[in-house]
This record gives C-alpha cells, sequence and structure tokens, in this order.
C-alpha cells in the first residue's frame, strides 16, 4: 500500500505511522517485552495505547508483531511471510509481504495469496509489568 495520506481517512493515516520497535529480553525460550511498550505519549501529554508493536532482539531473524486485543489478550506473530519467506511490513490491522503482495490479519490469517498457510503464532503471558512471548 502506498501511503500518500492526502486526503486520506483517519484510519488510513493511522495505518502510516511508523510502526514503534521495542527491544525484548531474552530468557531460554521467553522473550520478555514491557508492557509499557504499548503506550505512547500524545503531543498534549495524554497517555495513548498502540494498537500493536513490533518487537525485536539481535539473535531473532524476523521481529515479532503483537497486536493487543484487549487488556490481557495479546496475538505475538512472526514476520516472516509463510509463502517464500520474506519479511512482512506492518500497515495497521494488516501484515502485508513486499515480495508477492500476500496480506495477512491481526490473528496471523492469510487473506489473500500467494500465501496459502497462517503466519506462526507464538503463545503470551502477562507476568507483572511484562508480555512474555514464549519462542517455542
Ligand atoms: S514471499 Fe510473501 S508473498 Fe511471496
Amino acid at each position: 500500500m502506498l501511503c500518500l495520506g492526502i486526503g486520506a481517512a483517519s484510519s488510513l493515516l493511522n495505518s502510516c505511522k511508523m510502526p514503534h520497535y521495542a527491544n525484548g529480553k531474552i530468557e531460554g525460550t521467553k522473550l520478555f517485552v514491557a508492557l509499557d511498550e504499548f503506550y505512547d505519549v500524545s503531543k498534549d501529554g495524554k497517555k495513548v495505547e498502540r494498537k500493536y508493536i513490533l518487537a525485536k532482539h539481535d539473535s531473532l531473524h524476523f521481529p515479532i508483531c503483537i497486536y493487543r486485543i484487549s487488556e490481557n489478550k495479546f496475538n505475538a506473530l512472526w514476520m516472516q511471510c509463510s509463502h517464500q519467506g520474506a519479511e512482512l511490513q506492518v500497515f495497521g490491522d494488516t501484515l502485508q509481504c513486499p515480495a508477492h503482495g500476500s496480506e495477512f490479519n491481526q490473528n496471523g490469517v492469510a487473506l489473500s495469496g500467494p500465501a496459502n498457510k497462517n503466519l506462526r503464532a507464538f503463545e503470551t503471558t502477562v507476568e507483572k509489568n511484562n508480555l512474555i512471548i514464549h519462542l517455542v
């Protein structure tokens, strides 16, 4: 999708925002991401919730897109296309592949091909002030 931003609807503008990257901490097979990463501060000083963030770590080949579905429910999706393995890009509720155009929703379900398999999804748990992504 081309993000022109001129005369576009606000949902389109939201999808054009740069995604927020969060550096995670790995212990064993767990990736820890601070829940604070899901919040930003607006220009007028208000706390604003982010619908999704991208978690990364030097040892991971791809980022993990984490959608916040509700207060304690998250979808953590490996950002490697299930078609031929290209890194996906996130645009709001949709993950898109720059290689051949496949699209996935925030549950990792393939919406349009050529990919016909869903994305790899990880179990998540919340512990204290962290989201834990179980990498197995
Ligand atoms: S690698 Fe993603 S659609 Fe082909």
